[in-house]
């Protein structure tokens, strides 16, 4: 556990850093085939090994993104490659959209078509990608067991859940002798809330590792974007000022100057400092590599308390049945 990496419900083991996958294949927010021409599947394929390489094996999809493109990108990268296919852990998630009220048989036919989009016979990790079912916890549950009876997947795990709903979902695993491994969140320098209102310490009392997504703050962190330059595209999370976005690279540079990292591995390594596995998105082999360069070395605690100081504690709540999905 820590910065070596977890082992995901005592099953799997995962390094401290993760690679997110939404920009593969997804034209709408990450611009594939519209305004990103550069991202292509030769990009993508690059991003792909220089993760591996680098030791940043835990890739997640999900069925949504690009509507099953992602998955397709990563089954086509796995075929092509058995060598580093082999040193992958795979996580993607279910979308329990409301009226999927036979959320057990949905369930199970969305993970069967992931599989095979993917080409696997099971992932190591299967989670719920928002708390929007109109089904109880006991419900979906009792679908995430019977995968785990299948042999589908190899742990199980939620996204977006709040502290209340993280504890049910628990619960629920737990008198179905299965433990929860997973919580994906959104935790960065730009939504410190997770931290100050709990959440991170509720998923270590349990033993459910926190996976932070939109860690860069959809690019924002990296420090390529600024008030006279703003990201493209439309990116909903993390969509300050940038004014104030700002404030927090210029800190972000200020420490990692001396490290010799940039703002980007300064972001993601105080993730880890928290316990969380952060899982950025990359779209070739530089950002990867970069981004994998948050690997290996510790920020001091100075350092830790000037990001916390600096930090933005966006107080947008877990469990709000409109949170925009990604
Ligand atoms: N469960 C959920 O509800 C949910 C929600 C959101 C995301 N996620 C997951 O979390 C993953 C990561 O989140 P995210 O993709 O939203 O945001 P992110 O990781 O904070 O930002 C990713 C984007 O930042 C830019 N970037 C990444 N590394 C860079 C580097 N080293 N240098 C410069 N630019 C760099 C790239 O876009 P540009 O080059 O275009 O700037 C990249 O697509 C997703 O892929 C997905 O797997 C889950």
């Amino acid at each position: 556990m820590g910065t070596d990496g977890f082992d995901l419900a005592g099953t799997v083991h995962v390094p401290a850093l993760g690679v997110g996958t939404w920009a593969w294949g997804d034209a709408k927010t990450w611009g594939m085939g519209t305004y990103d021409r550069s991202l292509t599947e030769d990009t993508i394929a690059e991003a792909w090994r220089a993760s591996i390489d680098a030791g940043a094996t835990f890739f997640d999809t999900a069925e949504v993104y690009g509507d099953g493109e992602s998955e397709r990108i990563i089954g086509r990268l796995l075929a092509a490659d058995p060598e580093r296919a082999a040193k992958v852990q795979l996580a993607t998630k279910f979308m329990p959209t409301p009226w999927k009220l036979n959320v057990r048989g949905a369930l199970m036919s969305a993970l069967r078509a992931s599989l095979d989009r993917l080409g696997v016979e099971r992932v190591d990790l299967y989670q719920i990608h928002g708390p929007i079912s109109l089904r109880g916890h006991a419900a979906l549950a009792e679908a995430l067991a019977v995968a785990h009876q299948q042999g589908l997947v190899r742990t199980v795990g939620v996204s977006n859940y709040s502290v209340r709903e993280t504890r049910a979902m628990a619960e629920q695993l737990r008198k179905r002798g299965l433990r929860l491994a997973t919580n994906q969140i959104e935790l960065s320098l730009l939504r410190r809330i997770p931290e100050t209102g709990g959440l991170l310490d509720t998923c270590r009392e349990l033993g459910v590792v926190p996976l932070a997504y939109s860690p860069l703050g959809q690019g924002r962190l990296t420090g390529k974007y600024s008030a006279a330059n703003p990201p493209p595209g439309k990116r909903g999370f993390s969509n300050h000022p940038m004014e104030v976005v700002d404030a927090v690279v210029a800190e972000l540079r200020r420490i990692g100057e001396p490290l010799g990292k940039t703002p980007g591995q300064v972001a993601l390594n105080w993730i880890i400092a928290k316990g969380a596995i952060p899982i950025p998105g990359a779209k070739d082999g530089r950002q990867a590599t970069d981004n994998a360069g948050a690997l290996g070395w510790e920020l001091s605690a100075d350092d830790v308390a000037a990001l916390d100081a600096a930090a933005l504690i966006e107080k947008r709540s877990f469990g709000n049945r409109f949170w925009q999905h990604g």
